[in-house]
């Protein structure tokens, strides 16, 4: 299981905190990417991110200008770009483009949106991202029918990639762990004084 840390929660010391997951057996920083166009807040311009960081980026696009948005994400050369399946009409257009760049797409879902949705191009994707808290805010509570939900898609497509974002603790990530290949955690980590700990605590059943 890899652990993306999630920076929203401290989007006014974001370099701070890229220095210090720097230091950890942090897999990827997750980039939450907002511009109010999906959800009410902002929070990062891209181009802040070239060159500040050793580990690799998984960025999440919560936004509906997804032109601009995965051509600056491109710059930075990250492992995966993942929008959402309720942003554009145009979901094979920005699948294409990402792939195009060599880096891999994930789709990512809210959680009111059924998994039938994903059935058109799943096999067009390398990630699913199941949110377990609407976007918008870190540091929100983990909603529990998401578990349920990642079993069933865990069951439907075996080879994908799982990634589950929002409210990710040692408890609730112990929940879908043996479903997931990526959790994403924020403020359980920056909270903390010691990233390090917190991200191996997340590890600890595997
Ligand atoms: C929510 C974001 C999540 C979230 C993770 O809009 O996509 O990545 O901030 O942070 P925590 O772990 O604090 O819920
Ligand atoms: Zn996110």
């Amino acid at each position: 299981m890899k652990v993306s840390v999630s920076i929203l929660k401290e989007k006014n010391n974001y370099k701070e905190a890229i220095d210090k997951i720097n230091n950890t057996s942090a897999d990827y920083i997750h980039l939450d990417i907002m511009d109010g166009t999906f959800t009410k807040s902002s929070s990062f311009e891209l181009s802040k991110f070239k060159n500040i960081s050793n580990k690799k980026y998984d960025i999440h696009l919560m936004s509906t200008n997804l032109d601009q948005l995965i051509n600056e994400s491109i710059k930075l050369n990250p492992e995966y770009i993942t929008f959402h399946i309720e942003s554009t009409k145009d979901i094979i257009k920005y699948i294409n483009l990402i792939k195009e760049n060599n880096i891999k797409v994930g789709l990512a879902i809210n959680p009111k949106t059924k998994l039938y949705k994903l059935k058109k191009y799943i096999n067009l994707i390398d990630l699913v991202l199941v949110m377990s808290v609407t976007p918008g805010e870190g540091g929100q509570l983990f909603k529990v029918s998401t578990i349920k939900k990642i079993r069933k898609l865990r069951e439907k497509y075996k080879d994908i990639t799982i990634s589950v974002d929002g409210g990710i603790n040692k408890e609730t990530c112990a929940l879908v762990s043996n479903y997931v290949d990526i959790v994403v955690s924020g403020s359980y980590i920056t909270d903390s004084d010691d990233y390090d700990s917190k991200i191996n605590e997340l590890r600890v059943n595997h």
